[in-house]
C-alpha cells in the first residue's frame, strides 16, 4: 500500500494499481507508487509476471504538465523506467481511457501493452510544441516502424484502441469492462508460452531496414510541408525520429533529451502551452458557477436555411439532434437542405461519412415553411438576413410562439443582441450565439451574453458548446463582438499602408509567413470587394475597385488578378486603382515597407484593440482574445494570440509604434490606456 498505489498478488501475479484521480497524471506521488510497487514484486518470488493497471476512469492520462520546468522530484522517471524496463519479470501495461503522452510512455516501457475497445491512446506533445521527451520518439518507432511513428507522433491525435492494434501500438484487445481479468489471462498466457523478455529498447527489427535510408522521411516532410508550415515542434519530431532509426537506444535518447530542451525552451512551446490552458479556461464565467443548473437542449430550431443556417443545423444534426429548419418559401428551404444534403454527400466521398449516416442525419431534419413549427423547441437559433428591423420582427413573433422558458439566440454578426432583446417580453432568455463560416467547421462559438441574459441561459450555452464540439469564447454585446472587432483593424491598416505604396503581395507575403493562412487582400478577394463594399456611399477604395467591375476572385479578379485555376498575380490594373484613390485622398507616398514594419503596422493595432475589448468588459480574460483570433481567424497558434504574441514583443514597444502611427493617421491608432498603463509598469496581458 501507498498513498496513490496498491499492490496485490493474484495467484502469482503481481497486480500494481495506480489511482490518483482525477486523471493518474504521472505526478511525482504516482512515480513515487511506480517505484514501490515494482520494487516490491521484483523483491517477490511468488510475483512471476506484473500487470500495471489504473482505478478510475483513465489509465496513466498523461504526464503532469504543471510540473514540467519546475525541479525535479525524486524517484525520477528515468529511474522508474529503468526499474519497470529492466526487471526480469514481464510486464503488461493494461490500458482503459485515455493513455497519452507520458501516459502511453509508460505504457511502451512494459513489455507489453493490452487495452480495452473504448480506450484511445497516443503522442500528442506536438500539439504543445513539444515531443514526447520521455523515451517516446525512441521506443515507438522500434515498435511500430518510423513510417507508423511518424504519422503518430506528428499529426499527435489520439488513436482508438483498435486501430492501435491494427498499427501495432498494443498486442491485444481485451473485453470491455473486463480488463483486469484480460490482462491477467493475456499475462498467464505469455507466462505458459515462456516467452522471451523482449524490451522495446533492444528491437531493431523495424528501424533496422530504413538505417541510412532517409527515403521515408523526406516524403513525410513533403507531404506535410503545408501543415507543418512555421511550426518547430514537427521538425525535431521527425528529427528524433530519425535518431530512434539511426543510433543505438541511449544516443537516441540523449538526442531526443536535447531536442526535447530546445522546444521546452521555445516561445512556440510557451504559447502552445499557453493556448492550451486558454482553450479550458474559455468555457468558464466567473458569476456563473459550474453547478449552475442549465435548460435541457434536445429539440432545436433554426431560422433561415442560408449560409449560416444550414451550417448551423449540420452542428446538431451531427449531435444526434433534430433540427426544425424554418424558411420563408419552400423554394428557399429546398435549397438549403439540398446544400446540407450536399455537404454531407462531399463527406462520404472524402471517406469521413457513411451513406448511411447521411440518411440518418437528413431524417433528423423537419423542414417547415413559417415558423409556426418552433413551438415545442428547447432552443431557436435565428440566421436570417443581417437587419435590424427583420430580426426584432422574428424575435418578437418567437417569443409569442415558444414556451417561455425556451431560449433564443441570435447569430448576428455585427447587430445588438440587447436591442433585439427588447423586442421580446422575455430578454432574459435571449442571447447571441455567433457562429463562424462554415458553421459546420470552425471550432469557435462565441457566447454573447446580453445585459438581461439569464445565467441559467448563458450555463446552458456554454455546455451546448461541447455537446457540438466547439470552443466558446464568451462576450458582452459590441459590434463585431470579439474575434470580428479585434481583427478590423488589421484590415483597415492593410488598405492604409497599401495607399502609401506597399504592394498587395508584399503585404500578404509578410502575413502570410507570420503564420496566416493567407493574406488580407488575398482574404478580400475571396470574400468578394461587393460583400462590404456596397455598406457605403461615399468613395471608398473599394468602392472605386468596385466601379472597375472588379469584385474579387468571382468576377474580374480583385486585389490581384486570376486566371482560370484561381492563380493568384499582381494586378497592373488593381495597382492603378490603387495609386487614383491615393492621389484622391492626398496619401503621401512613403518607401514600401519592410516585412517586419507590415506585421507591426498591421498586428499591432489588432493588440491595441484586444486592449479596449478588456477594458470595455467585452471580453473578460485576454486568453479569450486569443482563443477567439485563433479559432474564428486561424491567427498561427504558435505565436499564442495577439494578446500572448504582444506580450511576446513587449507592451512598450507597441505603445511606442501606436503613438507613432496615431501621429501619422490619425487619434484611432492612440494606445488604450489598459495597454499604456500595463506599458509603463511593466506588466502583460498574460503572464
Ligand atoms: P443568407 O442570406 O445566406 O441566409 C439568410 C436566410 O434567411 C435566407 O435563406 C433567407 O431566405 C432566410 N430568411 C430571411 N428572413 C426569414 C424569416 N423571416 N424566416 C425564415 N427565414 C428567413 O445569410 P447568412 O450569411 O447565412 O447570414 C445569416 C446571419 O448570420 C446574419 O445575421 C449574418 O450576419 C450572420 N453571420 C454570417 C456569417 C457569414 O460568414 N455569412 C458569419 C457569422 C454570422
Amino acid at each position: 500500500m501507498n498513498a496513490v498505489g496498491t499492490f496485490t498478488v493474484e495467484d502469482g501475479i503481481g497486480l500494481i494499481t495506480i489511482d490518483s484521480p482525477p486523471v493518474n497524471a504521472l505526478s511525482h506521488r504516482v512515480r513515487v507508487a511506480l517505484d514501490a510497487g515494482f520494487r516490491k514484486f521484483s523483491a517477490d518470488p511468488a510475483v512471476k509476471g506484473i500487470v500495471l493497471i489504473c482505478a478510475g476512469r483513465t489509465f496513466i492520462a498523461g504526464a503532469d504538465i504543471t510540473e514540467l520546468g519546475k525541479p525535479i522530484l525524486e524517484p525520477t522517471l528515468r529511474e522508474v523506467v529503468d526499474l519497470i524496463e529492466q526487471g526480469k519479470k514481464p510486464v503488461v501495461a493494461a490500458i482503459h481511457g485515455t493513455a497519452l503522452g507520458g501516459g502511453y510512455e509508460m505504457a511502451l516501457i512494459c513489455h507489453y501493452r493490452v487495452a480495452v475497445p473504448s480506450a484511445q491512446m497516443g503522442l500528442p506533445e506536438v500539439k504543445l510544441g513539444l515531443l514526447p521527451g520521455g523515451g517516446g520518439t525512441q521506443r515507438l518507432p522500434r515498435l511500430v516502424g518510423p513510417e507508423i511513428a511518424l504519422e503518430v507522433v506528428i499529426k499527435g491525435d489520439p488513436v482508438p484502441a483498435p486501430e492501435a492494434l491494427r498499427l501495432g501500438m498494443i498486442d491485444a484487445l481485451t473485453e470491455e469492462g473486463n480488463l483486469k481479468e484480460g490482462a491477467l489471462a493475456f499475462i498467464r498466457q505469455v507466462l505458459a508460452d515462456g516467452r522471451p523478455l523482449q524490451r522495446i529498447r533492444d528491437r531493431t527489427d523495424k528501424t533496422g531496414p530504413h538505417k541510412g535510408d532517409s527515403s521515408v522521411f523526406d516524403a513525410f516532410r513533403r507531404k506535410n510541408a503545408h501543415a507543418m508550415r512555421g511550426f518547430l515542434a514537427p521538425e525535431n519530431n521527425i528529427k528524433a525520429i530519425e535518431a530512434a532509426v539511426e543510433l543505438p537506444f541511449d544516443a537516441g535518447i540523449a538526442r531526443e533529451h536535447e531536442l526535447f530542451q530546445e522546444l521546452l525552451e521555445s516561445t512556440q512551446s510557451a504559447a502552445q502551452r499557453y493556448y492550451f490552458f486558454a482553450e479550458r479556461e474559455a468555457s468558464k464565467v466567473s458569476d456563473v458557477p459550474a453547478d449552475t443548473p442549465v435548460r435541457p437542449v434536445e429539440s432545436v430550431g433554426v431560422l433561415g436555411a442560408g449560409t449560416m443556417g444550414g451550417g448551423i443545423a449540420m452542428n446538431f444534426l451531427n449531435a444526434g439532434l433534430p433540427v426544425t429548419l424554418a424558411e420563408t418559401t419552400q423554394e428557399n428551404l429546398d435549397r438549403g437542405v439540398a446544400t446540407i444534403r450536399r455537404n454531407y454527400e462531399a463527406s462520404v466521398k472524402r471517406g469521413k461519412l457513411t451513406q448511411a449516416q447521411v440518411e440518418e442525419r437528413m431524417a433528423l431534419i423537419n423542414g417547415v415553411v413559417g415558423m409556426e413549427a418552433l413551438q415545442g423547441a428547447d432552443l431557436v437559433i435565428e440566421a436570417v438576413f443581417e437587419q435590424m428591423a427583420l430580426k426584432k420582427e422574428v424575435f418578437g413573433k418567437l417569443d409569442a410562439i415558444v414556451r417561455p422558458d425556451a431560449i433564443l439566440a441570435s447569430n448576428t454578426s455585427f447587430l445588438s443582441i440587447d436591442e433585439i432583446a427588447q423586442a421580446t417580453r422575455h430578454p432574459e432568455r435571449v442571447l447571441g450565439l455567433h457562429f463562424f463560416s462554415p458553421a459546420n467547421v470552425m471550432r469557435l462559438l462565441e457566447v454573447v451574453r446580453g445585459a438581461a441574459t439569464d445565467k441559467q441561459v448563458v450555463a446552458t450555452a456554454m455546455k451546448l458548446a461541447k455537446t457540438l464540439r466547439k470552443v466558446p469564447v464568451l462576450s458582452r454585446v459590441g459590434p463585431g463582438f470579439i474575434a470580428n472587432r479585434v481583427m478590423g483593424p488589421r484590415n483597415r491598416q492593410a488598405e492604409a499602408v497599401v495607399l502609401e505604396g506597399t504592394s498587395p503581395e508584399h503585404i500578404d507575403e509578410a502575413l502570410y509567413d507570420f503564420g496566416f493562412s493567407m493574406g488580407p487582400f488575398r482574404m478580400f478577394d475571396l470574400i468578394g470587394l461587393d460583400v462590404t463594399g456596397r455598406d457605403s456611399t461615399e468613395r471608398t477604395l473599394r468602392s472605386d475597385f468596385l466601379s472597375h467591375g472588379r469584385l474579387g476572385q468571382k468576377q474580374n479578379g480583385g486585389f490581384y488578378d486570376y486566371d482560370a485555376d484561381r492563380n493568384a498575380t499582381p494586378s497592373p490594373e488593381a495597382a492603378a486603382i490603387i495609386a487614383a484613390y491615393a492621389e484622391y485622398r492626398n496619401v503621401p507616398a512613403r518607401a514600401p515597407r519592410s516585412p517586419e514594419e507590415i506585421v507591426a503596422d498591421l498586428l499591432y493595432p489588432v493588440v491595441n484593440e484586444g486592449a479596449k475589448l478588456l477594458e470595455e468588459g467585452i471580453a473578460s480574460r485576454a486568453s479569450d482574445i486569443d482563443v477567439a483570433c485563433i479559432l474564428g481567424y486561424a491567427w498561427p497558434v504558435y505565436t499564442g494570440g495577439p494578446m500572448f504574441w504582444g506580450d511576446t514583443i513587449g507592451l512598450g514597444k507597441i505603445v511606442q509604434r501606436l503613438d507613432e502611427l496615431a501621429a501619422l493617421h490619425g487619434s484611432a491608432f492612440a494606445p488604450a490606456a489598459l495597454l499604456r498603463e500595463k506599458a509603463a509598469a511593466g506588466a502583460s496581458f498574460t503572464r
